[in-house]
């Protein structure tokens, strides 16, 4: 009688557990068969009245009964709960577009001056550098510049008040000025850029500004001529704009150079045949450039006419300008991040 009980509550449990489709209904499957009222649970308790032999036959069934119902609500619930996963709210689009950091960056006049320095570094020249506020000395004097020469009067230069020092200071107007700084230290051959920050005391608008920069290059040697300079400047502005440029030079003025020239290259929009960027000149204003003037090389403590050397001078902001078709130099300054992050 036992017997058929039981084997008929397996089947029953086993076919139900089977068709249940939640872990709800699971629950309730399990006190229902299982459970301290379920009948299944009476017939065990009961067993300690029966007789010897007959409990042990109806308990080794009932507990392995127990033992497989047991084990197939453990299945059934592991089904159910995978079954039951929200596999879409863990659903990770590999597609969409990652947040963007806002990431710092090069201002494009560090971009520039660090382009120009590994054009220059890898034809030989080294980088020099001298201080911004500087004696009037270095940023004239010595640079041949006459002493009533209008660059001198308050209108250029931003002067220093500095009444216990015996020389004057200022800011100084030109890297030229790191010319005899460098030279006093250092005997030719040498090859050496300047590339600096600068000030004029000038009223600004979309192409000037009181603090600039500029690169300056100086080549000294035995026997180093006109030829040399309009090779490498060639050469330096084909490697920056990335196309063959031409180099002109035209006769010039600047104390500190002799002969002197203002240098052009061939437009970098048109190269050479006219357009609106060059005003249809087919070439762009860059530079001043010359050999240096002997009383230069003197003022540096070389012996006049023992050594031949080529400078050369331009604004950086200008270069930009011409590379990322800036339009007005204030926005280098103005700190304005709409500006700066083009770059
Ligand atoms: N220092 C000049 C200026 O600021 C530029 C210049 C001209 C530099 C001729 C040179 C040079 O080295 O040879 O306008």
């Amino acid at each position: 009688m036992l017997k058929e009980k039981i084997e008929k509550i397996k089947e029953e449990a086993l076919a139900s557990i089977q068709e249940v489709a939640t872990l709800a209904e699971l629950n309730d499957l399990k006190i229902k068969f299982l459970g301290r009222k379920s009948e299944f649970t009476e017939i065990l308790k009961g067993l300690k009245d029966l007789s010897g032999d007959e409990r042990k036959i109806v308990g080794q069934l009932g507990n392995s009964v127990k033992a497989e119902i047991e084990s197939l609500l453990v299945q059934k619930e592991k089904e159910l709960k995978e079954k039951s996963f929200d596999f879409t709210s863990e659903k990770i689009d590999v597609t969409i577009p990652a947040k963007k950091l806002k990431r710092g960056h090069m201002h494009p006049l560090s971009k520039i001056q660090y382009e120009i320095e590994d054009i220059f570094t890898s034809m030989g020249f080294e980088i020099a550098d001298g201080p911004q506020v500087e004696l009037e000395k270095y940023n004239f004097d010595y640079l041949n510049v006459p002493k009533d020469h209008p660059a001198r009067d308050m209108q250029d230069t931003f002067w220093l008040k500095n009444e216990e020092e015996k020389e004057k200071t200022l800011m100084r107007t030109q890297t030229s000025a790191v010319q005899v700084r460098y030279m006093e230290k250092h005997k030719p051959p040498f090859r050496i850029i300047i590339p600096g920050r600068i000030f004029r005391n000038e009223a600004t608008d979309s192409t000037h500004e009181h603090t600039f920069h500029q690169f300056e290059a100086l080549f000294v040697g035995d026997d180093i001529n006109v030829g040399n300079f309009k090779f490498i400047a060639q050469e330096f502005f084909s490697k920056f704009f990335k196309k063959d440029v031409q180099v002109r030079l035209r006769p010039s003025y600047f104390p500190f150079t002799e002969p002197s020239f203002e240098f052009d290259i061939s437009c970098t929009v048109c190269g050479g045949s006219g357009c609106s960027a060059c005003k249809n000149a087919g070439w762009l204003e860059i530079g001043g450039a010359g050999m240096v003037n002997q009383a230069v090389f003197e003022a540096a403590g070389y012996e006049r006419n023992q050594y031949q050397g080529f400078a050369w001078g331009f604004g950086i902001e200008r270069l930009a300008m011409m590379k990322y078709k800036i339009n007005d130099i204030r926005l280098f300054h103005s700190g304005d991040l709409r500006f700066i992050k083009q770059f």
